[in-house]
């Protein structure tokens, strides 16, 4: 079979080792062809296309990004996006398509499949808020990144006496923000999916450095947003091309409200991309290679329309539609063992 590979959307550590896993076992068991596409559905539109042998996908296991490269392009907004695709498809002499990327990517794949492409999908992004699969690669990197920068953080708060607002990825779920501020032992953590109390967060704040604490370490989700305001706190107006804001200065704010509530002396520190760069954890290295490999299993199973899953510690098979039907939000009882240290 002729089989293509395209990484969508933000990049994460995690999507190399997916690409050398389905070429290895593409080229080794089944005999395929195997091409890149380049930079998301960008590469599908425009034919930009990399040969994937098994040179090319040597000593780049443990290397962070893409080495297809990646866009946030999306057919819906070209005129004549999804015939276009297909003809391409059609081009290339595509037998298959393996699309990694998360909601965005994961969401035309699934239309392209409606128009009887065969696509089988891969479950990518720092964010862990995709439906149908426990875990996301990509997500354990970026919580071991904000776990060290907390861990950092904590020595120089403590030694200043300041309280230190550190704001993380997480547009809609605020995942990397909980499993990353329980890691790193945050005092407060602060989600989109529940909006917060200005004056409860600078109480708890108060609580807690009367009862002898100097210093203290607030996470908060670039999604999140205070109780009575309806719009994220963006950077500019500006759109990409699947309609995102582009998040970006709840930190800023809260650490000047904070520091003027409290009178406590308060910095802000945006990790950004840096969630996103460097190597994969092992994690992220194991679970990306099952997706890899059980996606070019999906292809020769003809499962087309499917997406590979992590289930409980099984690599299963699941409906396109269901991984893109909602996102996948922070559960309430993970959210509530958080609360315990808050203050
Ligand atoms: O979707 C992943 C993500 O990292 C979000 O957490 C973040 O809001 C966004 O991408 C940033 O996108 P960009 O790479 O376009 O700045």
């Amino acid at each position: 079979m002729k089989v293509g590979i395209l990484t969508g959307g933000g990049d994460c550590p995690g999507l190399n080792p997916v690409i050398r896993g389905a070429v290895r076992k593409g080229i080794s068991v089944y005999g395929d062809e195997m091409i890149g596409l380049r930079h998301g559905w960008k590469g599908l539109l425009e034919a930009v296309t990399m040969p994937l042998d098994l040179r090319s996908v040597s000593g780049i296991l443990h290397r962070g990004g893409t080495i297809l490269g990646t866009s946030r392009t999306n057919p819906d907004k070209i005129d004549g996006g999804y015939d276009k695709a297909k003809e391409q498809f059609k081009k290339l002499k595509l037998d298959a398509l393996i699309a990694v990327g998360g909601e965005d990517t994961l969401g035309v794949a699934n239309k392209l499949v409606k128009k009887g492409l065969n696509v089988v999908g891969v479950p990518k992004t720092i964010d862990n808020d995709l439906s149908a699969t426990d875990y996301t690669f990509g997500f354990d990197s970026a919580v071991n990144i904000v776990m060290d920068a907390i861990d950092r953080l904590h020595t120089t708060a403590e030694s200043h006496d300041r309280v230190i607002v550190v704001e993380v990825m997480g547009r809609h779920a605020g995942w990397i923000a909980v499993h990353g501020g329980i890691a790193g032992g945050a005092d407060i953590i602060l989600i989109p999916e529940e909006k917060f109390d200005i004056e409860e967060v600078c109480n708890n704040l108060k609580k807690r450095h009367e009862r002898g604490k100097n210093f203290s370490i607030v996470v908060v989700a670039e999604g999140a947003q205070p109780k009575d305001t309806k719009d994220f706190v963006t950077q500019d107006k500006s759109l990409d091309a699947f309609g995102h804001v582009k998040l970006g200065g709840i930190g800023d704010q809260l650490s000047k409200v904070i520091e003027k509530k409290t009178g406590f002396e308060t910095r802000n520190v945006v990790l950004g991309h840096v969630q996103r760069g460097g190597s994969p954890t092992a994690f992220d290295r194991v679970l990306g290679t099952r997706f890899g490999v059980k996606a070019i299993d999906l292809v020769h199973e003809k499962k087309f329309g499917n997406m590979v899953s992590l289930e409980g510690n099984r690599i299963v098979a699941v409906p396109l539609e269901k991984a893109v039907a909602k996102l996948k939000t922070v559960d309430k009882d993970l959210f509530d063992i958080a609360k315990v240290f808050f203050g």
